[in-house]
């Protein structure tokens, strides 16, 4: 009984998706745009999101080869009345770029693959189905150049250098974001625009920090570094301090004093603490063309003061064997519906404020949390330095783009995950309460939330609280109103789907 119930329903969903499925198929074949349906035989190969926790189901993935295909994916995306989001590296840790639900149309950005460095301006051009691994690579052989951004070599350019874009190169060299000048746009009403800081002015504002909801970036042209000479890669196991929460808390609260008042951190510092559930705790991060023999003797023992029984180790490398170091990975990653890797797991971020130091309180909280949950489920624990004296992350003004936290100073990721194994969902509060320890304790701390670990659990208004604070938010919402009406961009907490703030 309860098998044909099933059967009868799924019978009504397939008719529904179907009806509409063939008008949008019939115009892309209209406009011969290449695309894929669940009866193509590479249909998983395109549809399988890297976090397998949310596994959506679009009606259909275009996989345009210019841009007049990109075009014409969204006018009939919008003539049907689907959903449009891309999908560049699909890192997104809510799948936004499967749709964040079943039945809208993705854009399959693989065959956007060019990298060409500009001799003389340095400006890199970079399609939006690139990786980051790849890139670095790239620009490196053209001309020693480099780029901040994240470790992992499979993350996309795209989703990752429109919504932010860390790495241990950041307080140098600001956010990938702050890279880039000029990008190649496809907007809801199918036209291609050029925009950067002089042309179309407000869609270049809007793209950096919420180009989910603008418009279809094709490609990218940003501004490289002269690679460094040397990094020195620096990490302490710090795990002899969980021995109490105590220790923990006080060694990270003389590790951020240090970081507001010595005058050994310069730009050339980024670094971040990580934890996890088998009682790992270390400190990483680089110093990028700095002395072995200073920074080993006094600048990383003064980081380390508070930790009792810190064990460090420094290495000096070249650019790229700094880059894989940190990957763990090979920095050659393939593009698109080719790329095999997944996780299956929740993430929330937690933003705090260089005016509101982590409160002793605080740490004491989020360490005792820690430690009440080693050998408890699998997760870890990441706290980024953003800001503190000499970040160029926070040199930016907050009006030059939509990326609006200009006064951040640690970044936590919290990360739950069961790996190849189905979700396990004691895992989700667990999380919620590792951000909850940390902010509870800390009332006034004005912690909001990152982009680029987009928390599918925040409700719309949440989010965008979290994420751009009202007034960003309200200025985003107007601009939306101006460059895509219909809403054709959407995923569930694009612009727009919270009343104005
Ligand atoms: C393993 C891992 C490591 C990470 N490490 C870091 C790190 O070190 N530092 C850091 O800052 N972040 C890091 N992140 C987060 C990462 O920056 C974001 O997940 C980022 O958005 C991923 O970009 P993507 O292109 O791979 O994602 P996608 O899922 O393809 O895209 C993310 C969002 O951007 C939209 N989008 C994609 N392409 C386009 C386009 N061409 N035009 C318009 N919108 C587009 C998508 O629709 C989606 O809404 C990491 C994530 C993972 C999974
Ligand atoms: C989305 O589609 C998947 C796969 O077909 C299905 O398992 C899931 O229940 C659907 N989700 C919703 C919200 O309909
Ligand atoms: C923006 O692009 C236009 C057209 O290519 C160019 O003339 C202008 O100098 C650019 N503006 C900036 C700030 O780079
Ligand atoms: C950190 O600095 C604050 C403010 O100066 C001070 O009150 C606190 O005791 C310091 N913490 C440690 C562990 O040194
Ligand atoms: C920081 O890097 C620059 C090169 O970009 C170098 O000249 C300077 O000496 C470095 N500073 C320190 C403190 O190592
Ligand atoms: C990285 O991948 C490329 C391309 O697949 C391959 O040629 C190379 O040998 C790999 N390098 C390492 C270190 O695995
Ligand atoms: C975390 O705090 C929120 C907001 O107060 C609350 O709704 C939620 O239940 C808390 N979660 C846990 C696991 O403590």
């Amino acid at each position: 009984m309860s098998i044909l119930v099933s059967k009868f329903c799924f019978g009504i969903l397939f008719a529904a998706a179907y009806a509409q499925a063939t008008s949008v198929l019939d115009c892309l074949d209209a406009n011969k745009v290449p695309y894929v349906t669940s009866s193509s035989t590479d249909w998983t190969a395109y549809q399988i999101p890297f976090n397998l926790r949310l596994p959506f189901e679009p009606a259909v993935i275009t996989v345009p080869e210019n841009e007049a295909q990109v075009s014409a994916s969204i006018t009939c995306a919008a003539a049907a009345s689907l959903k449009v989001q891309a999908k560049g590296g699909g890192h997104s840790y809510a799948s936004f770029s499967s749709g964040g639900q079943n039945g809208s149309l993705i854009i399959e950005m693989e065959n956007f693959a060019e990298i060409t460095v500009d001799p003389t301006t340095f400006i890199v051009k970079i399609g939006a189905g690139q990786r980051l691994g790849n890139i670095a690579t790239e620009i490196y052989a053209q001309g020693k150049r480099a780029m901040p951004h994240g470790t992992c070599a499979g993350v996309g350019i795209a989703g990752h250098a429109l919504h932010g874009g860390y790495g241990y190169d950041s307080r140098k060299w600001g956010l990938a974001l702050d890279h880039v000048v000029g990008l190649d746009v496809v907007l809801a009403d199918g036209t291609s625009v050029y925009t950067n800081a002089t042309t179309n002015p407000d869609l270049f504002w809007a793209m950096r920090g919420a180009g989910d909801s603008f418009g279809i970036a094709t490609n990218f042209y940003m501004q490289t570094e002269a690679a460094p000479e040397s990094v020195l890669y620096f990490v302490a196991d710090l795990s002899a301090s969980l021995s109490s929460a105590e220790n923990a808390a006080t060694g990270f609260e003389v590790l951020q004093n240090w970081s507001f008042t010595s005058p050994d951190l310069t730009p050339n510092i980024t670094f971040g603490t990580y934890a996890d559930f088998t009682k790992s705790f270390i400190i990483r991060g680089w110093c990028m063309d700095c002395d072995e023999a200073v920074f080993t003797k006094s600048v990383f023992p003064g980081m380390l003061a508070g930790f009792p029984g810190y064990v460090p180790t420094v290495q000096n490398l070249d650019w790229i064997t700094a880059l894989v170091d940190l990957a763990g990975e090979n920095l050659t990653q393939p593009l698109g519906h080719l790329y095999t890797e997944h996780d299956t797991f929740y993430a929330k971020s937690v933003v705090s404020k260089e005016a509101e130091p982590l409160s002793h309180a605080s740490l004491v909280s989020y360490w005792n949390y820690l430690i009440a949950n080693l050998g408890n489920k699998q997760w870890f624990s990441i706290i980024n330095l953003y800001g503190a004296p000499g970040s160029l992350i926070n040199a930016v003004s907050p009006d030059e783009s939509a990326y609006s936290d200009r006064d951040s100073l640690w970044v936590f990721q919290n990360y739950g995950y069961t790996g190849t194994e189905p979700w396990d969902p004691t895992i989700t509060p667990l999380i919620d309460g590792m951000n909850n320890a940390t902010i509870v304790p800390q009332p006034d701390g004005d912690f909001g939330a990152y982009l680029n670990y987009v928390d599918p659990d925040l409700s719309p208004a949440e989010a965008h609280l979290e994420y751009y604070g009202a007034s960003t938010y309200d200025k985003l919402l107007g601009l939306k109103a101006k460059f895509d009406p219909g809403f054709v961009f959407w995923n569930p907490q694009a612009i727009g789907t919270s009343m104005a703030l």
